[in-house]
């Protein structure tokens, strides 16, 4: 997987190559990044640069080709004539540490990290280089994850001298060649996360960053370079939970610099004699088109970074209470939810917000643990023992980083809040400083305790404030603030977590630090705030590229979204939500018997395909999602608005086998009369009043079965595409109608039948 040659460097993956080698100057030049190569060397690999470019700084003097602008370099340095983008900035004493050679490299080094990183690599790289004046000495890691075609790169520096080194940046440079590339890149924020954005990479600099202290719902630190021309497709994400700073640098030459880590712009760093300063790990994946880099990501997650008893360990189906109940809940009426919620087949009950003394609003309480006896009269263990009796997994709501000026930390221990020169408020909050030891401890502490004392499956661990107040008394220098506070939070979750079995879901008002740093403690995310299906679509949509399904909670809610006071059909926010960890927090009080059939049809559906929708090989084109494993495909078609009259459309599927034949069956689906109110009468044999209390009665009881399609037909017709019956088209109802409508979606088995063509 390494092969290592006459200084020349050459990282495989199962297909792909990345190439690197040592030049005369002891510089690490890069030579290739793409598709899988053997035994290329390094004169068919590198740029055949003849003479020298004009207005270009010389390395060397006798060398007209030592231009350090004009190379692909494995490292970004200051003061040597690249005026590309830099990620290095050390400074010993008055002297800037510059010029690194090349002294040495290692193979499979093993040590401890403070960072997440991924686990079990194939293979790993350790590059040695070093400036002589000021004695720094830098290591450039790099890991192969062989089957899932990922590498991963990150930089340590270890300060060997006496006098101590301040770094005001650091992070991992990766040099290209531009293929017309297009950016595709991730931003959003509340209820509206990981919206996928498609750019011409233009001239100049892009830049992705966040300086919320997380990695934050506005800009997702992974992003797709993808050539127009060739296909060709780089994927790139952060294994990091705090402020990132990406850099994307065209130069007029064509070259593409990525500079990816901690945003220098909240960042500085002491590091004293011995110490050592590691980067976060960048992940990298080429191949041609960008579903199969995000097939590459997915793997990459579920083996090589996910708590490892997770791996590939199917996730139950939640019922949560939020969104039925927000803040008004007691025992009583949750245990009433929860044996709904096991009649309808969720397995897991998810206690939110608000379960603890002095929360009955998001006004006070936060950091108080004792349990609120006016909501649970018989204490907590006894709640869990009744969820446990149920035969559901018992799941409890923290957010452990905040404090709440009315709660019994606060009143105590004041200092233990960030905000030394001015307090400020995000959701009525102030934010526990965690770069004090004593913070991490109380934090530890109260949560194994909640843990062992309650039986505590599952944790949601939620965070819903930006941090603003970057200032602690417990460190020297304000710029180091925000990376030690997410050094503290992995110190927490290490401690808590790591060797535990319980399922960690992490939160942030949604999906504020749906990020790779999280993924390494808890196997799954909640995405967004909004469970609307079809701005989920986007949400979702714009996450699987970079995140498995395996790891993307979704929940099915109310008929009218509690977000956008959109109405979406049942089947609808089930078939969206599919696609994802699954999960129910509608308020199953209302619901009528025939919904509530259907929801249980759908579990049980669900826990057939579990395994594929988790797990399964993910493509995305549009509004068409698919998924396949061992043989079983199913894809999702999703119509936004209809229009009148609407085309004839097709499923398509990709990756079957041309010869085989499939049989193809859409999965049976109910449809609720009052959707229809006076259409109604086109179909049953009465004229009943849309508002009147027969219609009430008869949608109660009675729903109609949506059209059902079945048919064989070879991989090679699949991938062209087959036929869909025609959908409503205003001149009358046929049981073989698709009655979709605005928001309508189907989902589609597709399995091998077993004779071939
Ligand atoms: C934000 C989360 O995203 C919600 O699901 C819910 O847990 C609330 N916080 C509770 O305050």
């Amino acid at each position: 997987m390494i092969k290592i040659e006459n200084q020349l460097f050459h990282l495989q993956t199962k297909e792909s190559s990345y190439i690197f080698c040592v030049d005369k100057h002891g510089k690490l030049i890069h030579l290739y990044y793409g598709q899988r190569l053997e035994n290329d060397n390094e004169e068919a690999l590198g740029q055949h640069q003849i003479i020298g470019v004009g207005s270009s700084v010389l390395y060397d003097k006798t060398d007209t080709t030592s231009s350090m602008n004009m190379k692909l370099l494995e490292l970004s340095e200051p003061q040597i004539g690249d005026y590309r983008v830099l990620s290095t900035d050390i400074w010993s004493d008055k002297q800037q540490a510059t010029d690194f050679k090349y002294v040495g490299y290692e193979l499979d080094k093993v040590f401890q990290s403070d960072l997440p990183r991924g686990h079990e690599a194939s293979e790993r790289l350790s590059i040695y280089v070093e400036d002589s004046l000021t004695g720094v000495r830098l290591e450039l890691v790099y890991e192969v994850f062989y089957d899932s075609n990922v590498l991963s790169r990150y930089l340590v520096v270890t300060n060997t001298g006496i006098d101590d080194l301040v770094i005001s940046n650091l992070g991992v440079n990766v040099d290209l060649m531009n293929d017309n590339f297009e950016l595709l890149s991730y931003h959003g924020g509340w209820i509206r996360e990981a919206h996928e954005y498609v750019n011409d990479l233009g001239m100049g600099r892009s830049v992705i960053a966040s300086t919320t202290t997380s990695t934050s719902n506005q800009h997702q630190p992974g992003f797709f370079l993808r050539s127009k021309d060739s296909n060709d497709v780089y994927g790139f994400n952060l294994i990091y939970s705090g402020n990132h700073m990406s850099v994307i640098e065209r130069t007029p030459h064509e070259m593409v610099r990525v500079v990816s880590g901690v945003n220098p712009e909240t960042f500085q760093w002491t590091l004293k004699s011995n110490e050592r300063y590691e980067t976060p790990s960048l992940i990298m994946s080429y191949s041609k088109g960008i579903n199969k880099v995000s097939q590459n990501f997915h793997h990459f997650i579920n083996q090589h970074l996910v708590p490892k008893p997770w791996a590939n360990k199917e996730r139950p189906i939640t019922y949560n209470h939020w969104e039925a109940t927000f803040f008004d809940y007691n025992e009583k009426k949750l245990l009433k939810y929860a044996r709904s919620a096991k009649e309808l087949g969720c397995e897991l009950f998810v206690l939110d917000d608000g379960w603890f003394t002095e929360r009955n609003n998001d006004l006070s309480g936060l950091s108080n643990y004792q349990v609120d006896p006016k909501k649970f009269p018989h204490g907590m263990k006894h709640f869990s023992n009744k969820i446990h009796e149920l035969g559901m997994l018992f799941g409890i709501w923290v957010e452990p980083e905040m404090v709440s000026e009315k709660s019994e930390l606060y009143r105590q221990h004041p200092e233990y809040a960030l905000g030394v020169r001015d307090k400020r408020y995000g959701r009525n909050q102030l934010v526990l400083d965690l770069t004090i030891q004593e913070v991490r401890d109380y934090i530890v502490l109260n949560v194994k305790n909640l843990v062992e004392e309650y039986s505590v499956d599952y944790i949601k661990w939620d965070m819903n404030r930006h941090i603003s107040d970057t200032e602690s008394l417990a460190i020297n220098h304000g710029k180091e603030f925000s990376h030690r506070y997410i050094l503290g939070l992995y110190d927490i979750l290490e401690r808590i977590f790591v060797g535990s079995d319980v399922l960690l879901e992490s939160c942030s008002s949604g999906g504020n630090r749906f990020d790779l740093g999280m993924l390494a403690y808890g196997a799954q995310v909640w995405s967004s705030d909004d469970t609307d299906p079809i701005e989920r679509l986007s949400i979702q949509g714009g996450l699987s590229r970079l995140y498995p399904l395996s790891v993307i909670s979704a929940h099915v809610a109310s008929e009218l979204s509690q977000q956008t006071l959109r109405r979406t059909p049942l089947s609808t926010r089930f078939n969206v939500a599919s696609f994802g960890v699954l999960g129910y927090e509608l308020d199953l009080t209302y619901l009528t018997s025939v919904e509530k059939k259907e929801i249980k049809a759908q579990t049980d559906w669900y826990k057939q395909y579990r395994k594929v929708f988790q797990f399964g090989l993910f493509t995305q084109h549009n509004n068409v999602w698919q998924v396949t494993l061992d043989g079983i495909t199913i894809v999702g078609i999703f119509q936004k608005l209809t229009s009148a009259s609407p085309p004839s459309d097709r499923l398509r599927v990709v990756g079957l086998d041309p010869k085989k034949l499939y049989h193809v069956s859409s999965k049976p689906q109910r449809i609720f009369i009052d959707r229809y109110k006076e259409l109604i009468k086109h179909v049953i044999p009465l004229d009943i009043n849309p508002s009147g209390k027969l219609m009430e009665l008869t949608n109660q009881y009675f729903s109609l079965q949506d059209q059902q399609q079945e048919l064989i037909a070879s991989g090679a017709l699949l991938e062209a595409g087959i036929w869909l019956n025609s959908q409503y088209l205003g001149t009358g109802y046929d049981k073989q109608l698709r009655l979709w409508g605005d928001f309508g979606s189907t989902l589609y088995v597709i399995t091998e039948k077993e004779n071939t063509l």
